[in-house]
């Protein structure tokens, strides 16, 4: 249906943005704290707050610190933390063992958050990255990262975070056959109202550069991601991948990143009308920030604009760095 308008002058489209209140009526979109999902970077240790260099603003906490920050969510009207881990190198190794140790740094911090704050909600990746000494996000022999063999580590690692009490689970590994594997082993184990999150729509992306510098991944990684994670030339097999995840058992699903896929963000709320979130990541975040430091944009703006965008397309959330400080001015300051 094509909206219709009568010619100029009957039709003036400058009359209902006259004002802020009329802007306001007329608003298609509207974003709220109540959208935003916090990642929280971790790290061992007490009381501290460790810059990340390449994130200015965003800080790895230890678990006594993550447990502030999620009141801090609370307080704003965040729903959801998820938590990232900066592993100790010594812990990394080929067979990603700490990935399901249920005394690592995640599962620590989510235990704490749980106990201290049970309405906020917690989220943790599954993949291996952080704790792989290949940096791969699945296990590698000879170069090549395996895939099936992955699955039955991140079956592992899915359920020692189901049993810390994660509320969702968002498989960012991009193994064939994960969600389908993850969804049984969480029911046969009991966990039935566990959510998983899916990457599903993940790319193999320039923009998660400062992540991997935030989780430590960065020197450890051999090669790039492009085996496994998509090419950012496609957008049906996004689609593909998306009906497949949700047939295997996904609640909601992921577009990664978030700006430069927005068309594949629209795509899929549209195709599936699935709860669909994009993924605001490290690159995108460190790009506005570089530029409001630099005095080149106004970060306020920027930031409130970028995220906005994601409704327009069809999101009904994001991930984002910025989530504190956009939610502080969603508050009204
Ligand atoms: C790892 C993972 C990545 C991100 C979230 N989970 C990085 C990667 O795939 O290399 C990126 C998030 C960001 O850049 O903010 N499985």
């Amino acid at each position: 249906m094509q909206p219709l308008s009568a010619p100029f002058p009957a039709t003036r489209f400058r009359r209902p943005r006259r004002t802020p209140a009329l802007r306001a009526l007329v608003a298609e979109t509207a974003l709220a704290p109540s959208d935003l999902i916090w990642p929280v970077f971790l790290r061992d240790g007490e009381d501290l707050a460790e810059p990340v260099a390449s994130m200015p603003g965003v800080e790895r906490l230890s678990v006594d610190r993550a447990v502030a920050a999620a009141r801090q969510a609370a307080a704003l009207g965040i729903p959801v933390v998820a938590l990232f881990p900066y592993t100790d190198p010594a812990l990394k190794t080929p067979d990603a063992a700490e990935a399901y140790n249920p005394e690592n740094l995640v599962n620590r911090a989510t235990r704490a958050i749980k106990a201290a704050v049970p309405d906020v909600a917690v989220m943790l990746d599954v993949a291996l990255d952080p704790y792989n000494s290949d940096g791969h996000d699945g296990l590698v022999r000879d170069g090549v990262v395996l895939n099936d063999e992955t699955l039955e580590v991140l079956v592992k690692q899915a359920l020692s975070h189901a049993e810390a009490g994660a509320d969702i689970l968002g498989p960012s590994d991009m193994m064939d056959g994960r969600i389908g594997v993850l969804r049984s082993a969480l029911e046969t184990a009991g966990h039935r109202d566990t959510v998983i999150m899916s990457y599903a729509a993940k790319y193999a992306s320039a923009f998660y550069g400062p992540f991997r510098d935030a989780v430590g991944a960065t020197g450890a990684l051999k090669g790039d991601k492009k085996t496994y994670q998509m090419n950012p030339a496609n957008s049906d097999e996004a689609l593909r991948l998306v009906a497949r995840d949700l047939s295997d058992g996904a609640d909601m699903v992921m577009v990664k990143p978030g700006l430069p896929y927005l068309d594949i963000c629209r795509r899929v709320k549209n195709a599936f009308g699935a709860p669909t979130f994009a993924y605001q990541v490290s690159g995108e975040y460190a790009m506005i920030e570089a530029a409001a430091l630099n005095g080149w944009l106004d970060g306020e703006r920027a930031m409130l604009e970028s995220l906005a965008g994601f409704k327009r397309a069809g999101c009904d959330g994001v991930l984002s760095y910025f989530a504190p400080r956009a939610a502080k001015i969603l508050q009204g300051g």
